[in-house]
C-alpha cells in the first residue's frame, strides 16, 4: 500500500509552514542562533547583568535594607520587610520570609508589597493578574514544607544582625544582615552558602509608565541619556524576531547573587548539553561560555553541543561540591531564567563558585540545602519535588520509535522482526503520522486499516504501543476535539483574552490550557476508549511538543503576554507549562481503568522539578553524530543529580544516520540509559538493530539481551528512585564524595546502587578506554571477572563488541539470565545472583520485585529482598524488607515459584577450592546444592557456581559456604 508522508490538507499556510520545516530538516545542520535570544538580547537578563556589573565595579550604595522595627522570629519563620531606596528618597516594600525547616532547609520568599495588593495599573487593558506569579510550588512541590519550631535565635544576634541555628543539632546557622540586607548560611559555624554577599539583588518594582511622546507606537523606547540611568528601553515593550511582547506589568525582574566559597564545582539546572560541572559564563578563560545558562522550555532545532542555550525543559537546582560537602539551592521560579557562573580566588586554597540567577517575573523563592552529602540534598529535594514515579516494568525494557511506522501492517511486521532475530524489546512507538491529519485521538484509517488486529499481535508478548498526544489540537471543521475545547472555553487565551491560535505539526491549532482544572477533568474523557476508537489499555502515551512548541512564536513558543487560567501571564508560568500537560494526561491514564488503577507511562519532552513524578523524559532531538553519543552522558546525569533519574537520549540520534559503528556503540550506551529508547527522524534510513547485519545486529542484540538481563537490578534501582528519588545513575562524585580526581567527570557511571560501573565507548574506531578507578577497592570486569584493584586510570580493551563494565567489590546484582521476547514474560523466571565480593570478603545488594503495572504494591504485593554475604559466617542470607499489606500474603504465595537459579561468587576464597557442595536453608527446609568452584588464572579472579539452590525469592534464606 502506497503511503503518503504528508496530511492530507489543502490550505496554502499549512503547506507553506510544512516545506518551511522539511527545509530546515534538509538544509544546513546547526542551531539557529537568530531564533534565540542571547542575554543581550533578553531585556531582563542585559538590564541585570549590567546592573551587576555596575555593582562590582563602582560598589554603590546597597540599594537593599531590613526597615527597622519589622524583623520578627517566631515558630521557625523569620518575617521582615526589605525596603529597596529608589530615587528621590522613596522606597519599595518587599516582604520577606525566611523559613526553617524540619528537613533541615531553609525558604527564604521575598514578594513584592504593591503588586501583591494589586495597587498597580496594567497598560493596554490587560486582564493579567497583578501580584507576582506564586503558585510554583502549588505545581511543583509535594511536601516537605514543615516547619522547624525548634529553630532558635541564637545568642549572638545583635542590633543589625539576626542570628538564627536550625536543623539537626542547631548545626546550621543562617547569618541575617539588615543594612546593607544579605545573608550567610552556615554549616558547624562554616559559611557554605551566602546570599547578596556581592549586592547584585534586584527586584523591579512596579512603576508608573511616564509617556514620552516622540517614542512611536509598538517602537521600543531610547535609552535614558542621563549618566547612570537605568536602561528602562525594554521596560514596557520588547521585540524579537518579529513579535512584540507588550509586558503589561512593566519590569519585574527579581534577581539575587548566590556565592558558594570554597566550592569550585557547581552542578546541576538541567537542561543544557556541555559538561557536568558547570562552566564559567562571563568569558574569563578560553572555556568560558560569554552567556548564562538559560532556562526558557523551548523547542530548539538541531540544539548544539557544549552551550549553555536552553533546551526542552527546566530544573532550576544547583548543587555545589567539594571534598565530603554538597550544598545546594532550589530556586523555584517558572519564568524564564538566566543564570551565570564565576569563580573567584579569594581566601583558602580553593576557588569560591559565584552565582547569579535572574529571572523574568514572580516571586522570590529560593530553598537554601547544606547537605553535607549528595545523597542528602537527593533525599531533601525529593521531600519538597517528591520521587520518581515507579514506572511499568515493561518500560524498563527497549522502547523501538521511529518517525513513523507507517501502517498497522508495518507495526505487525517489525515485531515478527525483532522475534526472528531473538531481539528482546517491550515498546512499539507511534508517532504523528498514525493520526487522521494530525488530529489527536483519531487514527487514519487509510494507514491504520486494523489497529485492533495490531493491538493483538502485541498483546500476544504482552508488548505495549505509545502513541503520540501533542497539547496543540488542530483548529478544523468536525473534529470534536476542537469544538468541545472551545466550546468549554478551556484554551490557552492571547492577551485579548480570546483563544490564542499558532502553529504547530497540524497547521493552524490551539492549546489546551492545563493549568485549568476543567481542562484537566475534561482531557481525562478524552482517553477513555470508548471515545478514542483503537485505543487499548495497553496504549500509553507520548506528550511532545509540550515546551509549547509553535512554529510561528517568538523564540518557536507563545507569546509571554498569553494569558493562563487565572489570568496568569504565560511569562510567568512559561517553564511549568509542561509539566501540567503532562499532569493531565498522567490523570487521564490513571482513571481509564478506575476499577483497577494502572500505573500510567508518559514520556515528556517538556519538564520541570517535579516532573519525575509523572514518568520518563527524553533529550529530545539530537543528530546522530559521535559528539552527541558522548553529550548524552553528561546530560543525563544532570537529570539524575537534580532529581529526574528516568531520562534518556535517543539511541542513534534523531536527525541524519548513524553509521553501523556509532548505531552499535550508542545501542551498548542506551542500555545503560534509565530509559531506553532508539528513535530517528523521518527522513532517515530504517535503522532497528536486526537492519545492521553482522557483526553490529548481533552485538546490538546482545547489548539489549544484557539491559534485560540486569532488568531486576535496573527495577530494583528505580524502586530506590520511587522512594527517595534516588539518582539511577550517579556521576562519580555522588558515589566517592571525597575523591577530588572524579569530581568533574562524566563520562563513566554507576548503576544505582549496584556497584556496576560503566564507561560507554563514545569515540569512533576505540578499541579501549582509559576507566577511572576512585579508589583501591577491587572492581571486575563484569564478564571475566577480570580484577582492577588499584585507584587511578587504567587502558581496558574495548572492542566493539565490549561494553566496559565493572562491578564493584562489596556488592550483589540481581540477574534473570534467560533470554525473553519481553519484559513480562520474564516475570516468573528465576533468579541469578552475582555475588562480587570486597577486600575485605563481604558484599550486600538488593531485588526489589512487583507485578510491574499495578499499584497492588502499595498493599503489599511486592518482595523486597536484602541479601547480605558475610565473610564471618561464611554465609549468603536473604531478609524480607518488604512494606506488608492486605496482599502481602497472597502475592507471596504467588511469587513463591520464583526461585533463586544461580549465585555465582566472584572472587571467591581460595579455601573453598575443593568445596562441592552447601547447605541452603528456607523454613524448615534444608538443601545441598552442588557447587563448583573456579580458581583465579592471571588477573582474573577465582569464581565459584552454586546452582539450584531450591530457595525461592518469596521469603528468607541463607546459604552456608562452611
Ligand atoms: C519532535 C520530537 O522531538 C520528535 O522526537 C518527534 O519525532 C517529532 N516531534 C514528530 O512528532
Amino acid at each position: 500500500m502506497a503511503v503518503s508522508l504528508v496530511p492530507k490538507i489543502s490550505s496554502f499556510l499549512y503547506w507553506v509552514a510544512f516545506l518551511t520545516l522539511v527545509l530546515n530538516v534538509l538544509s544546513s545542520v546547526a542551531v539557529k542562533h537568530d531564533n534565540f535570544k542571547t542575554c543581550a538580547q533578553s531585556g531582563f537578563c542585559k538590564r541585570n547583568r549590567a546592573f551587576a556589573d555596575a555593582v562590582s565595579a563602582s560598589s554603590p550604595p546597597y540599594l537593599y535594607q531590613i526597615s527597622q522595627g519589622t524583623a520578627t522570629f517566631t515558630n521557625g519563620q523569620f518575617r521582615a520587610t526589605v525596603s529597596k531606596a529608589i530615587a528621590d528618597g522613596a522606597t519599595v516594600q518587599l516582604p520577606l520570609n525566611i523559613t526553617f525547616l524540619q528537613s533541615g532547609l531553609a525558604r527564604v520568599e521575598l514578594d513584592e508589597e504593591r503588586r501583591r495588593t494589586g495597587d498597580i495599573e496594567l497598560r493596554h487593558g490587560s486582564k493579567a493578574r497583578k501580584e507576582r506569579y506564586n503558585e510554583s510550588p502549588a505545581w511543583a512541590l509535594v511536601g516537605g514544607l514543615d516547619v522547624d519550631a525548634s529553630a532558635k535565635l541564637a545568642e549572638e544576634s545583635r542590633n543589625g544582625v539576626t542570628i538564627i541555628d536550625f536543623g539537626e543539632g542547631h548545626r546550621s546557622t543562617a547569618v541575617i544582615r539588615h543594612t546593607p540586607f544579605s545573608i550567610d548560611f552556615q554549616r558547624n559555624g562554616d559559611t557554605q552558602v551566602k546570599f547578596n554577599n556581592r549586592g547584585f539583588l534586584n527586584v523591579e518594582h512596579w512603576r508608573q509608565k511616564i509617556e514620552k511622546e516622540d517614542v512611536p507606537e509598538g517602537g521600543a523606547e531610547k535609552p535614558s541619556e542621563k549618566p547612570g540611568a537605568e536602561d528602562e528601553s525594554t521596560w514596557w515593550e520588547e521585540s524579537f524576531g518579529g513579535n512584540t511582547d507588550t509586558k503589561p506589568k512593566g519590569p519585574e525582574s527579581i534577581a539575587l547573587d548566590i556565592s558558594f566559597p570554597g566550592y569550585e564545582n557547581v552542578f546541576g539546572i538541567p537542561e543544557h548539553t556541555g559538561p557536568l560541572s558547570l562552566r564559567q559564563t562571563r568569558g574569563v578563560n578560553q572555556d568560558d561560555f560569554t552567556d548564562p545558562y538559560r532556562l526558557y522550555n523551548s523547542d530548539v532545532f538541531e540544539y548544539e553541543l557544549n552551550s549553555p542555550m536552553t533546551l526542552y525543559g527546566a530544573i532550576p537546582f544547583m548543587q555545589a561540591h567539594r571534598k565530603d560537602s554538597s550544598v545546594g539551592i532550589l530556586w523555584l521560579n517558572a519564568a524564564e531564567t538566566w543564570i551565570d557562573i564565576t569563580k573567584k580566588k579569594r581566601s583558602g586554597p580553593k576557588l569560591d563558585t559565584d552565582t547569579h540567577w535572574i529571572s523574568e517575573s514572580g516571586v522570590m523563592d529560593v530553598f537554601v540545602f547544606l547537605g553535607p552529602n549528595p545523597h542528602d540534598l537527593t533525599k531533601a529535594l525529593a521531600d519538597l519535588t517528591g520521587n520518581t514515579q515507579l514506572p511499568q516494568q515493561f518500560s524498563v525494557g527497549y522502547h523501538q520509535c521511529r518517525w513513523n511506522y507507517m501502517s498497522d501492517e508495518e507495526v505487525k511486521e517489525v515485531d515478527a522482526k525483532f522475534d526472528k532475530h531473538g531481539i528482546p524489546y517491550d515498546v512499539i512507538w507511534l508517532d504523528l503520522e498514525y493520526t487522521d491529519d494530525r488530529k489527536y485521538f483519531t487514527w487514519d484509517m487509510d494507514k491504520f486499516q486494523n489497529p485492533m488486529a495490531m493491538h493483538a499481535q502485541l498483546d500476544v508478548t504482552h508488548r505495549k504501543v505509545v502513541t503520540l498526544i501533542d497539547p496543540h489540537i488542530k483548529n478544523t471543521a468536525n473534529y470534536p476535539v476542537v469544538d468541545e475545547l472551545k466550546k468549554r472555553d478551556l484554551t490557552i487565551k492571547n492577551k485579548d483574552g480570546n483563544t490564542y491560535e499558532g502553529w504547530c505539526w497540524p497547521g493552524s491549532s490551539h492549546w489546551i490550557d492545563c493549568f485549568n482544572p476543567i481542562a484537566r477533568a475534561w482531557w481525562e474523557t478524552l482517553f477513555k476508549p470508548d471515545f478514542w476508537k483503537y485505543s487499548t489499555y495497553n496504549t500509553f502515551i507520548w506528550n511532545d511538543m509540550n515546551e509549547p512548541s509553535v512554529f510561528n512564536g517568538p523564540e518557536t513558543t507563545m507569546p509571554k503576554d498569553n494569558l493562563h487560567h487565572g489570568n496568569w501571564e504565560h511569562r510567568d508560568v512559561h517553564n511549568i507549562n509542561g509539566m501540567t500537560f503532562v499532569n493531565a494526561t498522567y490523570h487521564a491514564l490513571l482513571n481509564r481503568q478506575p476499577r483497577k488503577p494502572h500505573r500510567p507511562f508518559i514520556l515528556t519532552r517538556s519538564f520541570y522539578a517535579g516532573s519525575q513524578r509523572l514518568g520518563a523524559m527524553w533529550t529530545g532531538d539530537n543528530l546522530a553524530e559521535w559528539g552527541h553519543l558522548e553529550a548524552s552522558l553528561p546530560m543525563i546525569l544532570s537529570l539524575n543529580i537534580a532529581g529526574f533519574p528516568n531520562s534518556g537520549a535517543d539511541v542513534g540520534g534523531f536527525f541524519g544516520t548513524p553509521d553501523s559503528e556509532l548505531l552499535t556503540r550508542w545501542m551498548q550506551a542506551g542500555a545503560f540509559y534509565p530509559f531506553f529508547r532508539a528513535h530517528a527522524h523521518i527522513d532517515t534510513r530504517r535503522r532497528e538493530p536486526y537492519v545492521a547485519g553482522p557483526p553490529y545486529t548481533g552485538i546490538m542484540t546482545q547489548a539489549i539481551r544484557l539491559r534485560y538481563q540486569l532488568l531486576p537490578a535496573w527495577y530494583t534501582a528505580f524502586h530506590e528512585a520511587s522512594m527517595d528519588n534516588s539518582p539511577i545513575l550517579r556521576p562519580q562524585y555522588y558515589v566517592h564524595p571525597g575523591d577530588e580526581a572524579g569530581f568533574g567527570m562524566d563520562d563513566q557511571f554507576y548503576v544505582g546502587s549496584t556497584g556496576l560501573l560503566v564507561k560507554p565507548v563514545t569515540r569512533a574506531g576505540a578499541t579501549s578506554v582509559d576507566v577511572y578507578f576512585a579508589d583501591d577497592e577491587v572492581y571486575y570486569d563484569y564478564f571475566e571477572y577480570t580484577m582492577y584493584s588499584k585507584k587511578g586510570f587504567k587502558t581496558v580493551d574495548a572492542p566493539l563488541n565490549k561494553i566496559p563494565i565493572f562491578a564493584r567489590g562489596g556488592h550483589i546484582i540481581p540477574r534473570k539470565d534467560r533470554p525473553r521476547r519481553s519484559t513480562h514474560l520474564m516475570q516468573y523466571d528465576p533468579i541469578t545472583l552475582m555475588v562480587v565480593l570486597d577486600k575485605a570478603g563481604n558484599a550486600e545488594g538488593s531485588l526489589y520485585l512487583d507485578d510491574g503495572e499495578t499499584f497492588d504494591y502499595e498493599s503489599g504485593a511486592q518482595v523486597f529482598a536484602r541479601f547480605i554475604f558475610s565473610k564471618d559466617s561464611s554465609s549468603l542470607t536473604s531478609q524480607d524488607m518488604a512494606t506488608t499489606g492486605s496482599m502481602t500474603k497472597s502475592y507471596r504465595q504467588e511469587m513463591s515459584k520464583v526461585r533463586v537459579e544461580k549465585v555465582i561468587v566472584v572472587g571467591a576464597p581460595s579455601r573453598w577450592a575443593n568445596k562441592k557442595h552447601v547447605t541452603a536453608e528456607q523454613g524448615s527446609k534444608t538443601i545441598e546444592a552442588d557447587m563448583q568452584f573456579h580458581p583465579a588464572s592471571g588477573n582474573k579472579a577465582a569464581w565459584a557456581i552454586v546452582r539450584d539452590p531450591g530457595v525461592s525469592i518469596a521469603k528468607d534464606w541463607k546459604i552456608n559456604f562452611l
